[in-house]
């Protein structure tokens, strides 16, 4: 039987060795695939094949298994922003709209992603009139995603000063200088603002009030994994999340196997 070019080598996690750090972070980078783009990356050879699939009997809770994916990605440094993960909110009346942000962390329990923003842009607007998103990270050179979708709520004022004041000092000037989402008329004006705020805080900036993190907490979570021939390994599990003051109560999970 012929098994394809991943087909042989599927589902084997591959035993640890001196280039990877932990058996459980043995995430595989794929190699190129000929034609459509050059995906040339940092690969060590046949063992980087082998791509794994869900486990058997799945996990009652998916944010563990979600984390040891994150930060497998993270270590590989095989793609320069393996945080990125694309955020789609909705007007009121349920006008989608999508854009990229950095997932800064990940907690297992009781189970949120954050996100860092500004809090009167688009999306901050679309937030404050439907506290709903969905969104998606993808590691193409693991052939994985994870969606996530759920209520969100803002996160403390702590955690956004937290990092706020880790971000560096060019990036702090420009949460005060930039009116993200409004209509720019030159980038000369931008500049211009870059350097009056830069002017006006010097090396103390403090965290703007319209600049913050917000929690997405899923209520719905999938795992998928590219599988050979579009035989892909795709799981979803669900929660309730009922938002409750600042934060969130969540029930358990329960969790099936989906076609892919
Ligand atoms: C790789 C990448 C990471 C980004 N990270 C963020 C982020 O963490 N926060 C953010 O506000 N915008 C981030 N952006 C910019 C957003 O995609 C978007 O342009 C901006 O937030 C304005 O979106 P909005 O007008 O829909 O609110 C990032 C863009 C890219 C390509």
């Amino acid at each position: 039987m012929s098994c394809g070019i991943y087909g042989c080598l599927g589902g084997v996690l591959l035993p640890d060795g001196p280039r990877r750090p932990q058996a459980t972070q043995t995430l595989a980078i794929h190699p190129p695939r000929s034609g459509i783009i050059d995906r040339s990356l940092p690969t060590t050879g046949a063992a980087m094949l082998s791509k794994g699939f869900l486990p058997s009997s799945l996990p009652e809770d998916p944010m563990p298994l979600f984390e040891e994916w994150f930060s497998g990605v993270r270590k590989a440094k095989a793609q320069p922003n393996p945080d990125s993960m694309a955020l789609a909110t909705a007007t009121a009346d349920g006008r989608p709209s999508v854009r990229v942000v950095l997932c800064k962390k990940l907690i297992t329990s009781p189970g949120y992603v954050v996100f860092f923003t500004n809090y009167d842009s688009r999306k901050g607007g679309e937030l404050d009139a439907n506290p709903r998103a969905a969104a998606v990270l993808h590691w193409d050179a693991f052939g994985r995603q994870v969606r996530l979708e759920g209520p969100i709520v803002r996160s403390p004022a702590a955690e956004s000063d937290e990092y706020f004041a880790s971000r560096a000092l060019d990036s702090r000037i420009g949460a005060w200088a930039s009116l993200q989402s409004q209509p720019l008329d030159s980038r000369k004006t931008l500049l211009k603002r870059v350097a009056a705020e830069a002017a006006r805080f010097g090396t103390h900036v403090p965290r703007p009030p319209h600049w913050g993190g917000y929690r997405l907490w899923p209520e719905t979570v999938e795992l998928w994994i590219e599988g050979p021939f579009r035989v892909h390994d795709r799981a979803r599990w669900t929660r309730t999340v009922e938002p409750q003051g600042d934060g969130c109560a969540a029930g358990h999970w329960s969790a099936g196997r989906l076609f892919p």
